[in-house]
């Protein structure tokens, strides 16, 4: 029900404010890389990054993490079996990690909290992304679609969250659309 709530939300979104933007706005194409942007109402657009294997929202200088890193995403397919593979934007030599695959709390998960693993456990779901248009979704086994990402305020830095994955029973999550591209705009 919430599930479907959100992605109505995000569909009427797509159909009113972005439908220009949208024609022009594509998915990025395979093996382009991408980086992703969490846009919720209350809280604007701001970048996802990587902190100790945890997706983050936010800045990530302002990250108290000894482990923060900008991320650049590419895909080897469009396929939703196909999972996004991540690595650290940036020019240091000293990043920690590489080829990491992004991961949505599976079902026998007991964490809401969405992250970055090298290789796939059971409590973690690294399928199912897909793009409609810019933004992100993900097809489920049965192949419904959904787009249930939220951001929970972290006591890990100013201004950073957590992307989370079907959060909806938790008053404190914002609700987001996770997209490939900035909004013209901010
Ligand atoms: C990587 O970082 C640079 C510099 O901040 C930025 O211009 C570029 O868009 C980023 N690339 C991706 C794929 O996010
Ligand atoms: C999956 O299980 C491992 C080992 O118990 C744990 O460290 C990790 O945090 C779990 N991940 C999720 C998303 O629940
Ligand atoms: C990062 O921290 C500074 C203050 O140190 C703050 O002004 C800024 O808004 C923060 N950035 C974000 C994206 O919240």
């Amino acid at each position: 029900m919430l599930r479907s709530f959100v992605f109505c939300a995000v569909l009427g979104l797509l159909s009113s404010a972005s439908a220009g933007a949208l024609a022009t706005r594509n998915a990025p194409q395979v093996n382009e890389a991408f980086g992703l942007y969490a846009d919720g109402d209350s809280v604007g657009v701001h970048s996802l990054f990587y902190a100790g294997g945890k997706a983050m929202v936010g800045d990530p200088s302002n990250s108290t993490s000894a482990d923060a890193f900008p991320v650049s995403f590419t895909r080897n397919s469009a396929s939703s079996s196909s999972p996004w593979t991540a690595n650290p934007n940036s020019t240091t030599t000293t990043d920690s990690w590489s080829d990491e695959m992004l991961y949505i709390p599976s079902s026998c998960s007991s964490s809401d909290e969405m992250g970055f693993i090298p290789s796939e456990e059971a409590n973690e779901t690294t399928t199912g992304f897909i793009f409609y248009g810019q933004y992100v979704m993900v097809k489920n086994e049965a192949g419904d679609i959904s787009s249930s990402f939220y951001i929970r305020s972290s006591s890990a830095g100013e201004g950073v969250y957590s992307l989370l994955w079907d959060a909806g029973d938790d008053d404190t999550a914002i609700p987001v659309s996770l997209r490939s591209a900035k909004p013209s705009n901010s």
